[in-house]
């Protein structure tokens, strides 16, 4: 079966989620666009968005439309060739809308999981909870039909515990999409020993097809990505935690975070991330993969935060929920003090003054993340940065120090482990999927 065939019908399972609803509006992006192809004309094509979550689903729909709307406009070009031998539609305005009504055509909300009977392919995204998993994989096995392959986007169940316990004979690989998926550009591949080569191959034509950048990952709890981002995140928290003891949880987290975005010249600091992706989620992923590994990656500060009720994650119009650090369009404005159970506001000329005083200076000529991502010398002032910060004797540098090397210890054993083939993937994926300028296998930081 070609991939055209099988993107003749297609379920998203989980599809009014975060991540399922990026996936489904990708799809249904690429299935208007087969079903405008002279190959396709009076061919059927059709996207089941199953979740159960009647009002996530009405939410999609309005999303897939906003989200069409915008990409057709920014492409408009591009739709004129796919509409070269429509002489009834002229105007860009008239070929926009008839894409973004095919658009949302290709998609079929439903709550039941027997939408999907006819799908060739199955995207499942839903809680990353192994039972709930298991669970709604066998029942798919049993309605689709036998050459259906399924992509999984856990975040960190390995893929060969999914083949096996639901059953599906080497018919299911991971296609990791990174959030939110129409934006990033990375998919981990990840292919358990099982997994069928013909699957496998089937993923990388469609990640090919959606322009994605694929990184193969071994199917090793977390994978690549979240196998650093995790311990890069446990290395956070230790620090935090150490000096929390003496200057109190606020400075504390202001100060990781700090060091962890300028110091390391990244786009964001680590307890920023961690909110971005969810406290909650956060834990989810430290638990399947401390479970799977053997290895402890759980934190008790992580505990305390989810038992205060303080999760993080995003509101439904895409603002920031308040976790470690409280935001207002997108700006930290207080961080969280763990033992008064509050957020304490940042204060410019008190505590946070004294906090970045402690740090003392940035290396002379600081260029942040922003200034630096598309600098023509990039490279040059990547290296006189970390020159200068291996140089440095301020607390600020010997913080970002140990956190350079825990970052680079972490990806290296992704490599000396297997979970990642090369070096370049480890890097690859910190580069592509989470923004950073440089890899962490590297050999300009100190
Ligand atoms: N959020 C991220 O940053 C991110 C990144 C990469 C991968 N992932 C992975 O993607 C998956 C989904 O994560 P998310 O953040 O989109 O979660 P989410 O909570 O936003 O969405 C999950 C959706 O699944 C639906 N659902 C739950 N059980 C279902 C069932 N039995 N049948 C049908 N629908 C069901 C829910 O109603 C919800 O709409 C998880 O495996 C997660 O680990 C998440």
């Amino acid at each position: 079966m070609t991939l055209d065939e099988r993107l003749s019908n297609v379920s998203v399972v989980g599809a009014a989620g975060k991540m399922g609803s990026g996936i489904t509006l990708l799809l249904a992006q690429e299935m208007a666009r087969l079903s405008l192809l002279p190959q396709n004309r009076g061919k059927v094509f059709r996207l089941n968005a199953v979740d159960l979550s009647p009002e996530g689903l009405r939410g999609l729909q309005e999303y897939v439309h906003a989200q069409a709307l915008k990409a057709a406009e920014k492409g408009a070009v591009g739709l004129r060739a796919l509409y070269a031998d429509r002489e009834d539609l002229v105007e860009n305005g008239e070929i926009i809308e008839d894409f973004v009504r095919r658009v949302e055509s290709m998609v079929w909300p439903s709550t039941q999981l027997a939408a999907a009977s006819g799908s060739h392919l199955v995207f499942e995204a839903i809680v990353e909870k192994v039972p709930v998993k298991v669970s709604v994989l066998k029942q798919l096995r049993e309605i689709v039909p036998d050459d259906a392959f399924f992509f999984t986007n856990t975040s960190s169940v390995p893929i060969g515990l999914l083949d096996r316990e639901a059953g599906l004979a080497g018919r299911i690989v991971g296609v990791h999409f990174y959030n939110p998926p129409p934006v990033q550009k990375l998919v981990e591949i990840i292919r358990a020993p099982g997994t069928r080569p013909d699957t496998a191959e089937t993923a990388a034509e469609i990640g090919k097809r959606l322009r994605k950048t694929l990184i193969p990952a071994a199917d090793v709890a977390g994978f690549i990505g979240n196998g650093h981002f995790i311990r890069d995140g446990l290395h956070g928290l230790q620090e935090a935690e150490a000096l929390a003891k003496n200057e109190g949880w606020p400075k504390a987290l202001w100060t990781v975070n700090r060091v962890s975005q300028d110091w390391l010249l990244r786009p964001m600091g680590i307890f920023q991330l961690i909110d971005y992706v969810g406290i909650d989620v956060f834990r989810f992923i430290q638990d399947v993969m401390g479970k799977f590994l053997e290895e402890p990656l759980s934190h008790p500060v992580v505990d305390a935060m989810i038992e205060h009720g303080v999760l993080g994650g995003q509101n439904p119009d895409g603002s920031q929920k308040p976790g470690f650090l409280r935001y207002e369009k997108g700006r930290i404005t207080a961080v969280y003090d763990l033992e008064r159970k509050d957020y304490v506001p940042l204060d410019p000329k008190g505590w946070t003054a004294e906090a970045d005083a402690r740090l003392g200076p940035l290396p002379e000529g600081f260029r942040g993340w922003k200034a630096l991502a598309g600098a023509p010398d990039r490279d040059a002032a990547l290296k006189a940065h970390f020159d200068a910060v291996a140089a440095m004797k301020t607390p600020g540098a010997e913080l970002a120090r140990r956190y350079v090397k825990r970052s680079r210890e972490i990806a290296r054993r992704l490599v000396a482990t297997g979970v990642a083939a090369r070096p370049e993937d480890v890097n690859g994926v910190l580069t592509s999927g989470f923004y950073h300028l440089y890899g962490p296998i590297n050999d300009f930081c100190a």
